[in-house]
């Protein structure tokens, strides 16, 4: 049993909450905030859990093996830290950190004390993406030449990162995932119109070291909310759709080929191939309870981590260069692949 605590009740850390109370093998004993309205109101929800403003009370808990961290960005760092010094594993929502730098020390303390990190990516187990990783494995879409993401909507500003900070880790992780691979160049500009400083919309290219380009739209400044990607391949071209509840992923038969033989450049032509349109069968499992089952999983040496560290800090590098990249007025800046 993985005795399990979570740090930060405010919009995201309930989620998680609910998923680790249910989640079998996992024990929810504590759980955390320092503000004491939104403790006291999730606490309400889960009378046998011990709540605490103070997050050392579950640090230096005996009964505690594994924590949660639902906090902003920028405590990532300090209490990534407090709870593996404190020797128990870490469980830390995305984005890792506010800097590749902490990521690093949190993957070095990690393997020196023998604890595992595993962070929220939640795209990684959303079972559309993997679907779409199942389609690719098999050759379905054929090469995949390029990805364009549209992820936005109205709000919610962030305090203390700016959108791509705040949005573009899904889509990063995401494709990093659907890759096997980071991107080797990323060129980005991005604009801020409502707070100086803080970029709210930004529009980013990454190039992958397999030829593909993807192309990701991020806004905090848009009247509709979308959650959309297209995959262009040699053979097939897909579109998901995170919103639809029902039709999340739509695969196309569609394509432009080359006719192989012709003798002259007038008689050059392509062939246009408009076949069927397939949606196929995506289970609706919440990907959070997917999640939470993988990490205790993880932890009773079941499952290998899909995102663990290293993989939050490969994200963290990513953003890191984008906003390079949008501060050189979209420079393309070099990453190396992991
Ligand atoms: N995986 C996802 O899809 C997803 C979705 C949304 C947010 N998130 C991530 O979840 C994290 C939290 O985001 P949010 O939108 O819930 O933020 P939020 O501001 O709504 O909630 C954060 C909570 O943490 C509490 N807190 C801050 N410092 C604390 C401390 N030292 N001890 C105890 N509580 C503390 C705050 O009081 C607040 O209630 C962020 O990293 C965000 O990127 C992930």
């Amino acid at each position: 049993m993985v005795r399990m605590a979570v740090i930060g009740c405010g919009y995201w850390g309930p989620n998680l909450i609910r998923n680790f109370q249910n989640t079998a093998g996992c024990e929810l004993r504590a759980i955390s905030d320092l503000n004491a309205q939104r403790l006291d109101h999730v606490g309400r929800q889960y009378p046998h859990v011990r709540r605490t403003s103070d997050h050392r009370t579950i640090l230096t808990d005996p009964d505690i093996d594994a924590v949660a961290v639902a906090t902003p960005v920028s405590t990532h760092y300090p209490l990534g830290k407090d709870v593996l010094e404190a020797g128990k594993h870490l469980f830390i929502e995305k984005p890792m950190c506010a800097s590749a730098a902490d990521c690093r020390k949190l993957v070095d303390i990690a393997r020196r004390r023998g604890l595992q990190i595993m962070v929220g990516h939640t795209f990684l187990f959303t079972p559309a993406v993997r679907k779409i990783r199942e389609l690719m494995r098999s050759g379905e879409l054929g090469d995949v030449y390029y990805v364009n993401i549209t992820r936005v909507n109205l709000g919610l500003f962030q305090p203390d990162i700016n959108v791509v900070w705040d949005l573009a880790p899904h889509d990063i992780a995401m494709l990093n995932h659907l890759f096997d691979s980071g991107p080797s160049i990323v060129s980005a500009t991005g604009r801020s119109y409502v707070r100086s400083g803080n970029e709210d919309v930004a529009f980013l290219t990454l190039e992958y070291p397999g030829n593909q380009i993807a192309h990701i739209h991020v806004s905090w400044l848009d009247p509709n909310k979308i959650r959309q990607a297209t995959f262009v391949g040699s053979r097939k071209m897909l579109v998901y759709d995170d919103v639809s509840s029902l039709e999340k992923i739509r695969v196309y038969d569609k394509g432009v080929e080359k006719l192989s033989h012709y003798d002259n450049f007038g008689e050059f032509q392509l062939s246009y191939r408009y076949g069927d349109i397939v949606i196929p069968r995506v289970d609706q499992t919440e990907p959070l309870k997917i999640e939470a089952a993988h990490f205790v999983a993880c932890l009773e040496g079941r499952e290998e981590p899909v995102s663990d560290g290293s993989v939050g800090l490969q994200v963290v590098e990513v953003l890191e260069r984008v906003c390079e990249s949008i501060r050189q007025e979209g420079k393309p800046v070099s990453c190396s692949p992991a």
